[in-house]
């Protein structure tokens, strides 16, 4: 089993009224690297836990003011106020009591072990129960990627770029380098850095990504990222453990770094460097050991020149980049891909295997893809969906609203003839289309952008017959 857990950072609240007792138990644990606490009993124990996070409850059942049993029907079962709910719990009992230690597994505790237990059984059934509560974060944290689907695992792509991202991460494969993962939106940033994850030494731990563009306030990110303490701030009812310490000896993505504020960025610098975190509120430095990953789709140099990005932090991120280009500079890819998509929507939709026609793949072949790979993806979906029979024609291509021309959004401006020529008319019609889908139906806007007045632009959609239903709203 491959615990995440760093017995080092393991911290045990023994409640026991028997202090000599308790001494010595504490004594015992700290050869494992325990952290103990000791309370003399249920109240006191309660008032601790309020008061700071501890991985473990270790308790007696027979104490003065409130009893074992009591303590645990308080934390599991009356959500004590501010207390973690999730906290494990052991409880020691004497031979004789082996039916209390029963009821209190009942009521929730995680094991229990009898006074009289050497030290190591001790130690061995506690590690147990901490790795085993840790598996179950690590179980929720694998839950919440399944749900997220990473349906799409394979890189697709024979083009010159995706080879070379193949070799790049196969280059990286045996060590723990920090990447930082660079293209348009829509590229394939994730999927690559989910490949290096899973290529990594780390594989099998957690991968935590971070979406910074979602954060961006300071105080938000610090306790989603870092975790929080209990009252570290108002509605921080419990401890946290923040998305660095559940990618411990795993991966971290940062995605969308350009977006942390500057605050934030120091932050992450620190933690970084220090490969330590503190939680929002709290005093104690936790060590985490993970790899990082981070992307953007913003030029990471021209936001440190112009001041929005640490340099720093620039030299920290920027060890091994990996840039992944458009898709319109590597069309070669394009066939592959459609046909991929289209097999795997034609099983999620319970379809026949298709075949794109010539005219229809050189549509998509020429088409300029702003959104990228997702866009692709998202246009076989639409074909799929709508096709009858099992071969895609270039007519259901126009259909789903594909400009038949290619550098059109390009700075260059230059236009590709597809090998088969083209219909002018029809090049005008689909261009007229596109404007208008990019302008929201507006006449006015579609008109700007092809540079044409709105007289002329009203003279092609009378001549192209075009409609729209937001049409009969606006005029
Ligand atoms: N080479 C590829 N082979 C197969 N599918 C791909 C490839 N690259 C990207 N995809 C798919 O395209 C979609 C977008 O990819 P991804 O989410 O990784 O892009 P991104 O660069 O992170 O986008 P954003 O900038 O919007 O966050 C996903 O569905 C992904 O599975
Ligand atoms: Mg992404």
């Amino acid at each position: 089993m491959q615990g995440n857990l760093d017995p080092m950072n393991a911290s045990i609240l023994l409640v026991e009224d028997d202090a000599a007792f308790a001494e010595r138990l504490r004594r015992n644990l700290a050869t494992a690297r325990f952290e103990v606490e000791i309370a003399s009993d249920g109240a006191a124990a309660l008032n601790r836990l309020r008061a700071r996070h501890y991985d473990l409850v270790v308790t007696d059942i027979r104490m003065p003011e409130m009893g074992g049993l009591e303590l645990i029907r308080a934390i599991k079962q009356e959500g004590a106020d501010g207390v973690d709910p999730d906290v494990p719990i052991v409880v020691l009992t004497s031979v004789a009591s082996v039916e209390t230690a029963v009821e209190a597994m009942k009521l929730g505790a995680a094991d229990y072990i009898t006074k009289e237990a050497e030290r190591q059984e001790i130690i061995v059934r506690l590690r147990k129960v901490l790795e085993q509560s840790e598996l179950i974060n690590e179980n929720r944290l694998l839950r919440d990627q399944l749900e997220r689907r990473d349906e799409f695992r394979e890189l697709v792509g024979e083009s010159e770029a995706m080879r070379r991202i193949k070799d790049e991460i196969q280059q990286i494969a045996g060590s723990t380098v920090s990447v930082l993962i660079t293209g348009e939106t829509g590229s394939g940033k994730e999927l690559v850095a989910r490949a290096i994850h899973r290529t990594g030494p780390h594989a099998r731990g957690p991968f935590v990504d971070v979406n910074c563009a979602a954060l961006p306030d300071d105080n938000l990110f610090q306790s989603e990222v870092f975790g929080h303490e209990r009252g570290a701030f108002t509605g921080a009812l419990f401890t946290r453990k923040g998305r660095f310490e559940q990618a411990h000896r795993g991966t971290l993505f940062l995605d969308e770094i350009s977006e942390l504020s500057r605050e934030s960025q120091g932050k992450i610098l620190k933690a970084l460097e220090q490969q330590t975190i503190t939680r929002l509120g709290g005093t104690r430095p936790v060590h985490v050991e993970c790899r990082f990953l981070f992307a953007t789709n913003k030029d990471l140099l021209t936001e440190v020149k112009e001041g929005r990005f640490r340099e720093d932090l620039y030299y920290r991120v920027n060890v091994f980049p990996i840039h992944i280009p458009p898709l319109r500079e590597r069309r070669s890819d394009i066939p592959l891909l459609a046909k991929f998509f289209a097999d795997f929507f034609a099983r999620q939709y319970r379809k026949p295997e298709f075949f794109f026609e010539e005219g229809a793949m050189a549509l998509l072949r020429d088409y300029h893809y702003p959104g990228n790979i997702r866009e692709l993806r998202n246009i076989v979906e639409r074909l799929v969906i709508r096709a009858r029979g099992d071969v895609i024609t270039a007519e259901q291509v126009r259909q789903v609203g594909l400009a038949p021309v290619a550098g059109t959004a390009a700075p260059t401006g230059a236009i590709t003839i597809p090998e088969g020529g083209l219909d002018l008319e029809e090049v005008e019609r689909q261009l007229v289309i596109a404007a208008l889908d990019r302008a929201g139906w507006n006449q006015k806007e579609a008109a700007a952008l092809l540079n044409i007045s709105v007289d002329r632009m009203n003279a092609r959609v009378r001549k192209f017959g075009l409609k729209h239903p937001s049409w009969r709203v606006h005029r």
